[in-house]
């Protein structure tokens, strides 16, 4: 009896010890992850909720983002030498950003044309009192790089999704027709992430996303489609992007390349019922006339030699003359005499060319196709020397459209 007692307390403690050894515990020993890799759950990704990815990469700086498990205290580590890493970290009126899950730093003063390492680190902080405070592992990711251009160099590549719809196979089936194409940056030209109800679910396409385009080390411009406007999580949506400027249109210049981002909003009038009365896009697309003003004017406009437009609802074509075109409308008297060398656009999920003056279009206009393989498209807009191409795929590995611009 006493023997099968203590046999019997020996296999609970057997039982204890071995589910105690799968769990990732939140107080983890602070040592090099290298030492972990035999472990269930490394540090890493006990802490990190995927890899970072890249925003804004614009007057000599570029926003690092990325998320974490648990609260943290988090900075970048970055340097054209692994060596000799500079450290970054947000700081707002005087206090650094941390205990949170979100990390948005900004690295400013970097020099065109040279390669930058860069690494993410967060450490737990396991208790934020106002006179005491704890911290436990800290979590470095690989080192990725990126690089910013010179105002002067001429090439680029940059490839072009929209209307994804969060389906991973069509992304994975366009991802792979151009996974050879060496890119710089990327365009998610809006309703990819669309419809959004909570947090969890639009971290986890931004995360499957950029995770497949390598957006740890190649920009990333998520522009706003009419479907990123809709569900309760629509409002926080922008807090897992940094837009150029901070708004949701912009412009931005990649070597002597000029791009010009619009954003068209809803694709019905603000008084439809669906939306409540809690929209105003007319407000929005009167904003961006002045903005337009303004850029079409813009010294940085002027002197690129290549411009690009790019919306997410397209601003011509037949379809919508007849229907509610309300972007067309209002910005189409300063279009009309823009000089921008292709106008890309999405949301019909047909794929289309407007040829330039068959609408009244001052240049190409190309559409996007729609959200299962079939009849999606992957664009790849390259500059050469004085050169810009754009070639356009479908799902059925069919080169559709090879324009010279
Ligand atoms: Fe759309």
């Amino acid at each position: 009896m006493i023997k099968r007692f203590f046999t019997w307390i020996i296999m609970v403690l057997f039982v204890s010890l071995g589910l105690q050894a799968q769990q990732p515990t939140r107080t983890i020993p602070d040592v090099s992850p290298v030492l972990l890799v035999n472990d269930p759950l490394s540090i890493e990704e006990t802490i990190f909720y995927a890899p970072p990815y890249l925003q804004n990469p614009v007057d000599g700086g570029i926003t690092v983002m990325w998320q974490t498990h648990v609260p943290t205290y988090s900075w970048v580590e970055y340097g054209t030498d692994k060596e000799q890493l500079t450290v970054a970290r947000t700081l707002v009126d005087g206090q650094v950003i941390c205990n949170g899950l979100h990390n948005k730093i900004r690295i400013n003063g970097l020099e065109p044309g040279k390669t930058y390492y860069y690494r993410v680190c967060s450490q737990e902080i396991l208790l934020y009192q106002a006179y005491k405070k704890e911290f436990g592992a800290t979590a470095r990711s690989p080192f990725y790089t990126f690089r910013l251009p010179d105002e002067k160099e001429t090439d680029f590549t940059a490839l072009i999704f929209n209307d994804i719809h969060k389906r991973e196979a069509t992304l994975n089936g366009l991802y792979d027709l151009v996974k050879e194409i060496p890119y710089d940056f990327v365009f998610f030209n809006g309703d990819c992430i669309d419809d959004p109800a909570t947090e969890e679910e639009a971290l986890y396409h931004i995360a499957m996303q950029c995770k497949k385009v390598n957006a740890s080390s190649h920009p990333v411009f998520y522009l706003r489609g009419n479907h990123e406007i809709r569900n309760a999580f629509s409002i926080g949506l922008r807090e897992l992007f940094d837009y150029v400027g901070d708004k949701t249109y912009g412009a931005f210049s990649w070597g002597d390349t000029r791009f010009v981002m619009l954003d068209c909003g809803e694709d019905k009038p603000d008084s439809t019922w669906v939306y409540y009365g809690l929209n105003d896009f007319t407000g929005l697309r009167q904003e961006q006339v002045g903005f337009l003003q303004k850029e079409l004017k813009n010294r940085a406009f002027k002197k690129a030699k290549k411009r690009v437009l790019i919306n997410h609802i397209p601003l011509y074509t037949q379809s919508t003359r007849e229907a509610f075109h309300p972007s067309r409308d209002l910005w189409e008297g300063l279009l009309k005499k823009a000089p921008f060398d292709v106008n890309i656009s999405a949301h019909t999920h047909h794929h289309a060319y407007v040829a330039k003056g068959e609408d009244g279009n001052n240049f190409p206009v190309v559409i996007g196709g729609g959200n299962r393989l079939e009849e999606a498209t992957v664009m790849v807009l390259q500059k050469k020397g004085k050169e810009m191409t754009l070639r356009v795929w479908n799902g059925k590995k069919e080169l559709i459209y090879n324009i010279k611009l």
